[in-house]
């Protein structure tokens, strides 16, 4: 009885492997038949972070870094697809394998390059420090002793944060994973000011007037880049050929001429000041 419930089982595995082997036969004759030479590649993104990149009203993800992404797939014939998530995951996520690409406005630093491969600059953005528009009490950074700061999570204007916490200057760092967060505690007083990337505040600020507004100088000159997994040369190199393509075509131009009104005016006029 058992020896015969054993061939049974037997032959019940040897059907379901012989099944499974002929279905995913079938499936990879399937895909042969679309000729689908293409390459896919996965983009992560943190879409609420306009210009750069924001979800639209029928849930696509546009904004600079998109536009630009897609200007290089299409220069270098691979297909993208965005994937919005936060940013301090953005990284973990090309680490596993999750996303191929980061286009996230995401600054060149060099702690990051220890940890991702970044393509050359594509635009230069410095952190900005911001206000409740009825502040006169912050004018600089030089006003933040004792004060808390608002900023996103992971970011660099977290990181900014933090020097100015280990100084000894600011108080406290509250940090969000979404920028409008931030602005909200400033708002609300919850956080005396905010430290974000410059265009964005200002992109916010010129959408929704009357809530913060920036002061003093920019704290610092930043570099963005696309992030690709460490070693991955081959798409690193797509990625930077498509671009020089994309700036020799005169498309990079065009892309950063509906820019200019949030950038500082020499980032804006020189577009890449960091070549
Ligand atoms: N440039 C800053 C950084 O790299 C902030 C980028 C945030 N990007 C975003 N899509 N939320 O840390």
């Amino acid at each position: 009885m058992t020896k015969m419930l054993k061939i049974l089982s037997l032959l019940l595995v040897i059907t379901t492997v012989v099944f499974a082997a002929g279905c995913a036969e079938q499936g990879e004759e399937g895909a042969e038949g679309a000729v689908e030479e293409m390459p896919t590649y996965y983009v992560g993104t943190e879409a609420q972070f306009p210009p750069f990149e924001i979800v639209d009203n029928a849930g696509n993800v546009i904004g600079f870094d998109v536009d630009l992404m897609n200007a290089i797939a299409e220069d270098q014939g691979f297909k993208v697809i965005y994937q919005d998530q936060d940013f301090s995951g953005l990284i973990p996520a090309l680490q596993t394998g999750n996303i191929d690409i980061i286009a996230s406005g995401m600054t060149i630093t060099e702690e990051r390059e220890g940890q991702v491969d970044f393509s050359e600059p594509y635009i230069n953005a410095g952190l900005a420090l911001a206000v409740t528009v009825n502040n006169d009490e912050i004018t600089s950074v030089e006003d933040l002793q004792g004060k808390t700061l608002a900023v996103q999570t992971g970011s660099t204007g977290y990181f900014k944060a933090e020097e100015l916490k280990e100084a000894g200057i600011v108080a406290e760092i509250k940090d969000f994973p979404h920028v409008n967060e931030a602005i909200e505690e400033v708002r609300i007083g919850g956080a005396d000011a905010m430290i974000n990337d410059l265009p964005v505040t200002n992109a916010f600020i010129a959408a929704q007037p009357g809530i913060i507004m920036i002061v003093g100088e920019p704290l610092n000159s930043e570099s963005y880049g696309f992030a690709i997994r460490e070693g991955n040369t081959e798409l690193l190199e797509k990625i930077n050929t498509g671009l020089q393509n994309v700036r020799d075509s005169g498309d990079y131009d065009e892309l950063i001429s509906k820019l200019p009104m949030y950038m500082e005016e020499e980032d804006a006029a020189e577009g890449n000041v960091t070549e």
